[in-house]
């Protein structure tokens, strides 16, 4: 530096040059190590990782594959609880005999074994500077799509959600597709299901054209699934277990203090393609969780607690507060520009008024078991909240991914990932807060609730940053002088440090670099100043970042998958070198010395 503003706290670096390497570049006089990889003991007894001799037995205590969305809740001084998302597994890069259309049942286990929770205690060396994760007797625990995970809020035992294995509906075995996720104010780790729509096989069996109609909104369709798992167990076929996809897509509440406690799935907050959740505490007590549903065309929610937050951390408080998400109400999203529509072309140029931004409001779709949407009972609009949001008006959104309230001050930000979709014949073309048609890059959108009031109905919203390429028209940066951002596409996961600063992660750069992780202050002088603060490996995603004062957490999701590339031909050997297999992995960045950004 030298010349030009002061950086805001916490974002004095030097920003990282977009890269193809097959390697994590973080700024310069940074450190990096792997905290844990896929296949590392998670729990005691745990064999050695052996690539070439997987089993299940072994995959049920290691970590999982594909590690997405990373929380942390203190446990002592320098050692924290961390729990990971194993988002989904992709078998040709697992296994070099993997055989798409006859997999084993061995390696099936394994996939199931891979997929769900860890919770592994982390310590940092206060010498290095670095963290590692321990295997530790009382706390690590494993939740795999084999452990049994209970359901709780307004549809708890609703015959929508009885099997045969389950005759109560309110107890599953396991969680799919767990992308992001949140910690919550009183200690527990929010994580949303997502894609589970393609674990199961023969909706196209399904003749009753009401359920018919309902598993097609949830891209439930077609015949064989991708990874065959019905062949093994009957719940994955729909036309033997139509109400087994009714049992996923919700968001997931795991409290990792208690490691014998089962994982609570909350029907209150509506089921749809959850990101994640990341609450907020209204000026009243009452919590609120806002959420996306990362599809094309799809919405953004959030769900206002009935009761109000107790504060500490008694055993009595945190009980209370465990039961926050069972009762509330659910609302989605409606968001109208300020701008003549005619100024909206889906190119990206910014209308006369010099924003993208507008108004907004809240539309409750349920309460308890009082349904708001004509036609529907509270319970359908539970389990088939994306129909229930068709019906109100709710506005169709870019990819709503991370949706997360900023600490400090209880703005909340958006992203939207991408969609390359938008103004293609037949489908809605671009408007105000959507602004590009065939959008490849993505968008933030910042809001503030109605007086600040996290429990508000009415908003005022603006777009943050629309990204791409900044030498690009169809790019905006907070209204920040473009020359000097770094490039960025598709925003997913979101991180507020300390200091309020908003960390954007990628998925999918469509520029032709590596992903990677980047930084801006919200407000002020320096708003949409974003500087790149690391990349990850080729083919890899960046995800679940973490930002504490000494050190920097992010999942390195599917280093080396990139086309054509596979466990008989790897594209990347990150993170062991040499010729080993890629293996998804949480790393640490940290400066030795000094806190992060500073
Ligand atoms: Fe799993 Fe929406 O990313
Ligand atoms: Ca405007
Ligand atoms: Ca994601
Ligand atoms: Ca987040």
């Amino acid at each position: 530096r030298g010349h030009g503003p002061k950086p805001p706290r916490g974002l004095d670096f030097e920003p990282v040059a977009p890269n193809r390497l097959d390697a994590l570049v973080p700024p310069r006089g940074y450190r990096q190590d792997i905290v844990i990889r896929w296949g590392d003991p998670v729990l005691p007894g745990a064999p050695r990782f052996d690539f070439h001799n997987q089993t299940a037995a072994a995959a049920n205590k290691q970590f999982g594959f594909n590690n997405d969305f990373c929380g942390l809740v203190p446990l002592r001084r320098d050692a924290w609880l961390m729990v990971s998302n194993h988002e989904y597994t992709t078998e040709t890069f697992m296994f070099t005999d993997y055989d798409p259309a006859n997999p084993t049942r061995e390696q099936v286990e394994i996939a199931w074994a891979s997929h769900g929770l860890s919770v592994v205690v982390i310590e940092r060396d206060k010498r290095s500077g670095t963290v590692k994760a321990k295997v530790d007797r009382h706390y690590n625990r494993r939740h795999p799509l084999t452990a049994p995970f209970t359901v709780s809020g307004p549809v708890a035992g609703s015959d929508l959600l009885k099997t045969t294995a389950d005759p109560t509906g309110r107890l599953v075995l396991g969680t799919l597709n767990n992308c992001a996720g949140g910690v919550t104010p009183w200690g527990t780790i929010l994580t949303g299901e997502e894609n589970f729509n393609q674990y199961f096989a023969n909706a196209d069996q399904v003749t009753d054209p009401v359920v018919k109609a309902r598993m097609a909104r949830y891209g439930l369709s077609g015949g064989a699934s991708g990874r065959k798992w019905e062949r093994f167990d009957d719940r994955w076929d729909l036309a033997k277990e139509p109400n087994e996809a009714n049992r996923f897509g919700w968001i997931v509440e795991i409290d990792p203090y208690e490691p014998d406690a089962k994982p609570v799935k909350h029907t209150a907050l509506g089921r749809f393609k959850h990101e994640g959740a990341n609450v907020h505490v209204a000026r009243d007590g009452r919590v609120v969780a806002y959420m996306g549903d990362d599809e094309r065309f799809d919405y953004i929610y959030k769900f206002v607690s009935r009761h109000r937050m107790l504060p500490g951390n008694s055993r009595w408080a945190r009980h209370h507060n465990k039961k926050l998400l069972t009762e509330g109400t659910l609302y989605v999203a409606k968001f109208t520009g300020d701008s003549p529509a005619s100024e909206i072309d889906g190119t990206g140029t910014l209308p006369s008024d010099g924003e993208f931004d507008g108004s907004g409001k809240w539309i409750p779709l349920a309460s308890g078991r009082t349904s708001f949407v004509p036609g529907m009972s509270a319970e359908e609009v539970y389990v088939f909240t994306r129909l229930a949001a068709d019906k109100v008006g709710a506005t169709k959104m870019d990819r709503p991914e991370d949706v997360e309230p900023n600490p400090r001050d209880g703005r909340v930000y958006a992203a939207l990932t991408n969609n390359t979709d938008r103004g293609k014949a037949g489908k809605e073309g671009a408007t105000e807060i959507n602004p590009r048609n065939a959008n490849r890059h993505g968008h933030v959108l910042e809001w503030e609730e109605h007086r600040g009031d996290n429990t508000a109905t009415t908003f005022r919203w603006r777009l943050l940053l629309v990204c791409g390429d900044p030498n690009s028209p169809d790019t905006y940066f907070g209204g920040y002088d473009k020359t000097q951002v770094s490039p960025i596409s598709c925003p997913d996961n979101l991180a507020f440090d300390k200091y309020g600063n908003l960390w954007v992660s990628t998925d999918g750069n469509a520029l032709g670099a590596n992903d990677g992780l980047f930084a801006t202050t919200t407000t002020g002088r320096e708003r949409g100043h974003l500087k790149q603060f690391l990349t990850v490996p080729v083919g890899a995603e960046t995800c679940g970042p973490v930002v504490t004062e000494d050190f920097v957490l992010v999942s390195v999701q599917h280093p080396g998958e990139v086309d054509g590339a596979d466990a008989n031909n790897p594209a990347s050997h990150w993170p062991d070198g040499g010729d080993s297999q890629p293996r998804p992995s949480v790393a640490v960045i940290w400066k030795p010395g000094r806190e992060i950004g500073t």
